[in-house]
This record gives C-alpha cells, structure tokens and sequence, in this order.
C-alpha cells in the first residue's frame, strides 16, 4: 500500500517516501516505511491469501506501493518451502535456497530494485558478500538499470560469474565487505550511484520481511517458539521481526513472538561477542576469515537493531567453527536431501548446540533458515575440505574413475 512515511529507527524522525531515501540525515539511523495499517485491520485477512501468486509479492498490501502504470520487478522470488525435519521432531527448514539466484537476497533485491525503477533511478551501486551482489544484478537487468558491485575478490566463483553474466559492473577488491562498502561510499556521489547497501535504503528489509509473513502463514498463523537466522548484516532478521509487528497490527497473530536466535560463523562473531558481554552495539571484528562468505560481515550497520531484537524476543547468539558448519552441511544433505550454503548450514549446528545446552527442547517449533543453495559454493566448499584435510574422493562417496575404454 501507499507508505504514509519513512521512519528512522533511531531517532523517530519522519521523511517523505516521495522521494529515494538512504539513511536518516541527522543520525544515519536505520530507515523504516511505514503505512496505514489501521485501515487494513479487519478488512485484509489471511484467508483472502488464498489463490494468490506464488511470491512475496502475495503480501502486496503490505509491500511499498507502485503506481498503477507499474509493476514489481519479479523473478518469482518468495514462497520458498517450509520443510519439515526428517531428523528432528516438531523442526522446520525454511529452504530459502530455492530463490531466483539461490538465496534469500532475491527477496530484498525485488524490493529495492522495484522502488529504484518507481523513482527513476538509473545506477544503482552496492557491496556484497556475494550473493546480494548476485541478486541485485539480477534484478537489476530485469528493470534495466545499471548495477556497480563491489566483492572482495575471493568471493564464491558463482557470484562472480553470475554478475557478470547479468551484465553488472563488478569491481573485485583485495579486502573485506567494509572496504567495498567504503568505495561505494567513497565514489557513489561522483559516480550518480543509488547506494543499496545493507540496511542503507528501506526496501531491502520490505523485501526480506516477507520471510516473516510465510513463517506465519505456513504455519497457520501460529508463530513458532524459535526462530534460526545466520546474521551477516542481519536484514532478515530485522524484517521478520518488523513483520510480527505488522501482522499483530493487521490482527493476524497475538503478541506472541519466537525466540530470534542468531548464528554466525566462530571466524566472525561480532553480535556473539557484543550479546555475550551484554552490550547493544557491537564492535568491528579484526581479521574476519570463515568460508561462510555471507556471514564475513566484521559490523553490522543495524547491530543495535540485532541486539535489541535478540533480548526483546528473550533470543539469543551462537557461534559455528567452520568445520562444525561444514560436517553440518554433509550431515543435512545426506539425512534431510538439502544442500545448504554454508551460512544455512550453521542454523543446524546452532540448532544442536542449543539443544544440547536445554535452551531448546524437543517440544519447541523451531524453524532453522537455510538462507541459500550449496551449488553457489561449490569451489569454496572443496577448498574448505582440502583444509580439514578430507581429500577427495576419500571424502565424498565417490569411487574412482573407470576407462578410458
Ligand atoms: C547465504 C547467506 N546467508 C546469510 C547471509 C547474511 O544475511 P543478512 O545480511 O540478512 O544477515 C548472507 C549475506 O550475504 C548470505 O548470502
Ligand atoms: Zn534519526
């Protein structure tokens, strides 16, 4: 629907959404938009979902509203399946792997793209781990618009590829997200780039938040008691708990809430680390290193989000060594058939550490995000396993080669 204002979640602070947005001018908050959801309460109800399109864009009435003339920039993104565990009672993977480009990012990126092209914007520039690059090239080419993306240079083979084949200006760059983050910064003004960075325009949260309405609604409206989500910059997270918020607001659900729990890799753990020690903001992670490339992120820009939401849901914060992630990985493929990228992998890992520790029990609904496909990774998963020493092919069920005949 129309949104009545973009709303800085730090200071409050009102903007007009007639007009293309980063972040808030006085304090750099986080910006939300918001909309007269008074007026759909009682009026939009889940049961008028039923037949609808088979994508976020279902949820339209609570999605940033285009002009009549136009339409969401879609590849059919959202709707993902709601697996149920074969290995644990009453546990649900959420198989976001099945996105246009393999990963959840093509959620944020139909929204952001979308609202690029409603405001007539015709560069838009972002720094990427890999996957949001990936989407929002997609994307990008879909609605015609330029995309400059800037990834350090060891990012999966995949990303790389698929950026350049979706014609994206890609630049590679010897360091960590932050210092592609600060080029984009850096050049954006001169350049005329649109900046789509995580968390610093509004509708990538829009976008991802829509992973908050299928939890409920392929749950039949009972929201379950955890929630698994492997934060890098944390953007589902903040947009599945914005989506409790509304839906509670619209009389979908109660007040109830899951437990929001964050996982991140133990090589970069800055929310682990400020959750431990009790803090609201986290500090930047030196020498950052894990194969989980999304989750490489040395500080988030929405940390105080993370952490609030964290303590307000009575969540909390796990850490995975990569060699917990990658025995999680062969262990989910080979019982569950789903071949998560790593950063999904870890939800298991968190997921048994918690129920090990009895902060989870086996009577909890718990649904575990798999926040993208394996086949993205595939050159960083075989190096990973050289690293652990599991040569190939003793490592994987595979025999030997036969002929030439
Ligand atoms: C597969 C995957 N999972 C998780 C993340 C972290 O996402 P977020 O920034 O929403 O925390 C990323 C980010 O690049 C990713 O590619
Ligand atoms: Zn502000």
């Amino acid at each position: 629907m129309r949104i009545a204002f973009l709303e800085c979640t730090r200071c409050g602070e009102h903007l007009s959404a007639d007009r293309s947005q980063n972040v808030c001018p006085k304090d750099g908050g986080v910006l939300f938009a918001r909309y007269d959801l008074a007026s759909l309460r009682g009026k939009l109800r889940p049961e008028n979902l039923a037949g609808r399109v088979a994508t976020m864009w279902r949820y339209a009435e609570v999605l940033p509203e285009v002009r009549a003339n136009e339409k969401p920039v879609t590849l059919g993104e959202g709707l993902t399946p709601m697996l149920p565990s074969r290995e644990y009672p009453n546990v649900y993977i959420k198989d976001e792997g099945l996105n246009p480009t393999g990963s959840f990012k093509a959620r944020g990126m139909s929204a952001a793209v979308t609202m690029a092209k409603h405001y007539g914007l015709k560069k838009l520039a972002a720094p990427s781990a890999g996957n949001a690059g990936g989407a929002l090239a997609a994307y990008a080419a879909a609605a015609g618009i330029e995309a400059h993306i800037f990834m350090p240079k060891d990012v999966p083979m995949a990303n790389r590829m698929e950026c350049d084949y979706y014609g994206a200006y890609v630049t590679l760059v010897d360091g960590l997200i932050s210092d592609c983050a600060r080029m984009v910064a850096e050049r954006k003004d001169k350049e005329g780039w649109f900046d789509v960075s995580t968390l610093k325009e509004p509708f990538r949260v829009e976008g991802k938040k829509t992973m908050g309405y299928e939890v409920a609604e392929q749950m039949n409206w009972k929201l379950p008691q955890g929630i698994i989500y492997p934060t890098g910059g944390g953007v589902g997270m903040i947009g599945m708990w914005k989506a409790f918020d509304e839906m509670e607001e619209l009389g979908w659900i109660g007040s109830e809430r899951p437990k929001m729990i964050t996982v991140q890799a133990a090589g970069c753990a800055p929310i682990v680390k400020a959750w431990d020690a009790g803090k609201s903001t986290s500090e930047i992670w030196a020498g950052a290193a894990t194969f989980a490339a999304g989750l490489r992120v040395p500080k988030a820009y929405g940390d105080y989000l993370i952490l609030d939401i964290l303590k307000k849901s009575q969540g909390t914060a796990v850490a995975a060594t990569d060699e917990e992630i990658l025995a999680a990985m062969r262990h989910w493929a080979s019982v569950e058939g789903v071949f998560a990228a790593p950063e999904g992998a870890a939800s298991l890992v968190a997921y048994q550490k918690l129920r090990a520790n009895g902060f989870l029990s086996t009577e909890d609904t718990v649904v575990l995000f798999n926040t993208g496909t394996a086949y993205k990774y595939l050159d960083v998963i075989e190096a990973q396993e050289k690293k652990a020493r599991l040569e190939p092919p003793t490592a994987r069920n595979i025999g030997g080669i036969i002929g030439p005949f």
